[in-house]
């Protein structure tokens, strides 16, 4: 019988370890959770705002990917519309004075999950390559791995930009192999809390950990996830690194 640490079924031949960003590394709820004093929001009222501004900034990435690439525009203006669409909800007679700019703001250092700089120290002292994919645009996603200090623990941050279409568009998870230097996509581990991203790139042939952290029921969707974990606490073990 085994004694000790419940044993961490692995992930074999791993090359790197590749995370989505918003919602898997950085707290999208974070920039109206720190709002949310300073402008007198009720916290449930500001929670549904919080949500809706999301959903809102993922199908709109959907829609525009549908509508063609000349419809492409830069995620920072996806999160833009998105809020507006958020704030006129929450709002219909107009929000307060100043809450969309300081809401933009935040989102360009929104806070990391409590184990993230934890677990890309860890990666990185056991030699892992690591890297972001995520649809953010680039001067979001510079602003946003400074600003929480995970720029040092990257090796790459790659934004489906250059490409001109959102994610689960399979050349996006094509451009972290070619960008890494793999062999093979299954040498990706790829990390994600988005169900529907972590379906996606599972079907896409990387080795997958679908970082649960909301207790979301599975997608029905093409793509299994090998793992589902609520935090990236053992993803270093998982990999096998530590
Ligand atoms: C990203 C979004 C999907 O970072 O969370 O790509």
């Amino acid at each position: 019988m085994q004694t000790g640490s419940p044993m961490i079924e692995r992930f074999e031949g791993i090359e790197a370890c590749v995370f989505d960003a918003y919602g898997t590394l950085f707290d999208v709820h974070s920039a109206v959770a720190r709002c949310r004093d300073d402008f007198g929001l009720e916290v449930e009222a500001s929670q549904v705002m919080s949500d809706v501004w999301r959903a809102k900034q993922l199908s709109y990435s959907w829609l525009r990917s549908l509508m063609g690439r000349r419809h492409y525009v830069p995620f920072w203006q996806v999160t833009g519309d998105a809020l507006d669409f958020a704030l006129e909800t929450a709002f219909p007679s107009g929000p307060p004075t100043g809450l969309r700019q300081a809401l933009m703001d935040s989102y360009r250092t929104l806070d990391t999950y409590p184990e993230v700089i934890g677990v890309l120290q860890a990666l990185k002292d056991g030699g892992m390559k690591t890297a972001i994919l995520s649809n953010g645009s680039p001067e979001m996603l510079r602003s946003v791995c400074d600003s929480t200090g995970c720029t040092p623990l990257l090796d790459a941050v790659l934004s489906v930009d250059e490409l001109g279409v959102f994610k689960p568009d399979p050349s996006v998870y094509q451009l972290a192999v070619d960008r890494l230097g793999v062999t093979k996509p299954a040498a990706i581990s790829f990390q994600s809390s988005n169900a529907w991203d972590a379906a996606a790139a599972a079907a896409f042939g990387f080795q997958v950990a679908w970082c649960n952290r909301f207790a979301q029921v599975r997608e029905r969707l093409p793509g299994v996830p090998d793992r589902e974990l609520t935090s990236l606490d053992s993803l270093p073990s998982i990999v096998g690194v530590t």
